[in-house]
């Protein structure tokens, strides 16, 4: 008999559900994607309803549907933080006080009456919580190829913990250490983006992209009224800057005043050298309490594999540097160490932890797929296009392959739509944008005609795994974008003019490389290598780029515009197709030139 476990992260941000059986990740999508509201918080029906039929089976096939947080605990913190500094917050209280009795509260029975909609008989015994540092924890190790491992956690904040150590060994994960609310590494970059005008949960890659922009000259500052940090890594702040715990904003007047200028507006456009220095300072203070975390963990467990889990560990900058610290042999970092790949690590935690099952250890080089979503077959696909009456042919794959990539040479940018649908905040091969890195104009086209988002965020490149080291400083896989490298002198353009005097927009058009759109200024980039084995028909695409061009290396983004979910289905690809520059879009086997369609057909596809 085989037994079926649901991971559920759901009430936060970016829900999602997960399906496991006997141990192995089935199918697992993020809410948003169905809904296309973007890090969608809601009850994740809709990804239940997948990931279930998914695997052909029904809600009453469940064996545990395990949900990530324990919000009785979640409760004690809000109730615990107001106490202490009552009267201060005393009306985000009032607002949040409510909303936990009504709906966070009574989650079980929530969760219960959610789940009977499914299977009017569904048994409440079934339902399950797990510690949500424990979720993180056990979603980077028990995915990771470790035997043993020290196990980092960094996100903004659980029940209470917002940092924390647990040691993974065989089926065994126990939390050994913790840094708790509201001391937090997680709010305070958080803190941050609010203060550079970005939206919190969502703009941290923003202040991430902006950094290498500015020079860190806010640096001690941070450190001298912001954050303490001890030799080992851990770290207190100091809350009279801070509004999170109390107030309904994450930075107060003292932090304005601190740095001499208040909040930037999100709708100005606006970048000035301050925002990036800021953002450079904020960005090498999370390096430096990472680096003495990891370094100080290293020598005090002896242990050489390190996983790490959270929101913080989207930081690919800082992963980047880990890796080159060398504290740690190995560095696993969970595809999607947020609060949605929770939903893979809560129900991970039921099988090894209340289950006791034992692990199934994978080698070194197998990298789990997280080509968990949906896809559609060719039939599925013309159906659809014969419907709203587009113009399209259909063509075997090594023809798919030469057209495709005989057009990205050619300058033309190309929407990617193929199998599975990617879990996760990355677009790997499956809901991808591709375009030629090589071309100059192309980051700022894709930025602006395409993406509709700021200037100077830097665009990912995707390089055939077998020749990664010949473009990058790089040993070692990086199939999920996790780590940020730097691209080989040999590939460097020389860069003319006074760094010092130019504004970022004039920074943005010098040429660094031989991939321009792909080489931030710092000569980085977020690399995504690509194994055959991993995603064949991606890597074939590259492949026959590289014969063209003799360029192993396509610009990867994913499929969405600004402020939307990356697509799902073939009607999300066609719709952002005909209302974005995309001048190719391939769905499977079908291939669609923009000239051909015609461009009101039918209305709602067209913006
Ligand atoms: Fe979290």
């Amino acid at each position: 008999m085989k037994i079926y476990i649901l991971g559920i992260s759901a009430f936060y941000h970016d829900s999602a559900a997960a399906l496991l059986c006997d141990g192995e990740v089935l199918a697992a999508a993020q809410e948003e994607r169905f809904s296309r509201i973007k890090n969608d918080p809601q009850f994740p029906s809709k990804s239940i309803e997948f990931v279930l039929k998914y695997a052909n089976i029904s809600i009453r096939d469940v064996d545990y549907v395990v949900y990530y947080d324990k919000p009785f605990v979640t409760f004690e913190r809000l109730i615990a933080s107001y106490l202490s500094n009552a009267p201060r917050g005393f009306k985000s209280f009032l607002i949040s006080f409510p909303l936990w009795i009504k709906k966070k509260l009574f989650l079980k029975k929530i969760l219960y009456k959610r789940l009977l909609q499914f299977d009017e008989k569904f048994s409440v015994k079934k339902i399950l919580f797990s510690e949500h540092h424990l979720s993180h924890a056990a979603g980077s190790f028990y995915s990771s190829c470790f035997d043993e491992a020290i196990v980092l956690t960094v996100d903004a904040v659980g029940e209470w913990a917002t940092t924390s150590v647990a040691i993974g060994n065989g089926k065994s994960l126990k939390i050994e250490k913790e840094i708790r609310f509201p001391h937090s590494l997680g709010l305070l970059y958080s803190a941050f983006t609010y203060y550079l005008g970005f939206k919190v949960n969502e703009g941290e890659y923003k202040l991430m992209g902006l950094a290498p922009f500015g020079k860190p000259i806010f640096v001690d500052k941070i450190k001298k009224h912001l954050i303490d940090i001890k030799s080992d890594g851990t770290f207190r702040l100091n809350l009279d800057y801070f509004d999170f715990v109390t107030g309904l904003k994450m930075t107060n007047k003292l932090f304005d005043e601190l740095f001499g200028q208040s909040v930037r507006d999100g709708q100005s456009d606006i970048f000035e050298d301050f925002h990036a220095d800021i953002a450079a300072s904020i960005q090498v203070v999370t390096e430096e309490v990472l680096l003495l975390l990891t370094r100080n963990l290293a020598k005090e467990y002896k242990i050489k594999n390190l996983c790490l889990s959270g929101g913080v560990a989207l930081n690919c900058v800082a992963n980047g540097k880990l890796l080159d610290d060398g504290s740690f042999e190995n560095i696993w970092v969970q595809p999607s160490p947020g609060d949605s790949g929770a939903a893979i690590g809560c129900a991970l935690a039921a099988w090894h932890i209340q289950l006791d099952q034992p692990r199934n250890l994978k080698k070194i080089e197998t990298f789990p797929s997280q080509y968990l979503g949906p896809k559609f077959s060719n039939d599925e696909v013309t159906l659809f296009l014969d419907a709203i009456g587009s113009s399209y042919s259909v063509c075997a794959d090594d023809q798919l392959f030469d057209l495709t990539a005989d057009a990205l040479a050619n300058g033309k940018i190309v929407g990617w739509f193929q199998g599975r649908m990617e879990f996760g905040a990355r677009a790997l091969g499956n809901r991808s944008i591709l375009a030629d890195p090589r071309n100059p104009e192309m980051q700022e086209k894709l930025n602006l005609k395409i993406k509709f988002r700021e200037g100077f965020r830097p665009f990912a490149p995707v390089i055939l795994s077998e020749m990664a080291n010949e473009w990058f400083e790089i040993d070692r896989e990086s199939p999920y974008m996790l780590f940020v490298r730097i691209v080989l002198k040999v590939k460097r353009l020389a860069v003319s003019g006074q760094q010092k005097e130019l504004t970022i927009q004039q920074k943005l058009k010098q040429l660094r490389s031989k991939i321009p759109a792909v080489t931030h200024i710092n000569y980085s980039a977020r690399v995504q290598t690509i194994q055959k084995r991993m995603n064949p028909k991606f890597h074939s695409l590259i492949s026959s780029f590289n014969q063209i061009t003799g360029c192993p290396i396509l610009v990867n983004t994913s499929m969405n515009v600004r402020g939307e979910p990356i697509v799902c289905t073939p009607s999300d690809a066609y719709k952002l197709f005909m209302s974005t520059g995309l001048d190719i879009i391939v769905i499977e086997n079908c291939i669609l030139y923009k000239k051909d369609q015609f461009p009101k057909l039918p209305i709602e596809f067209s913006h």
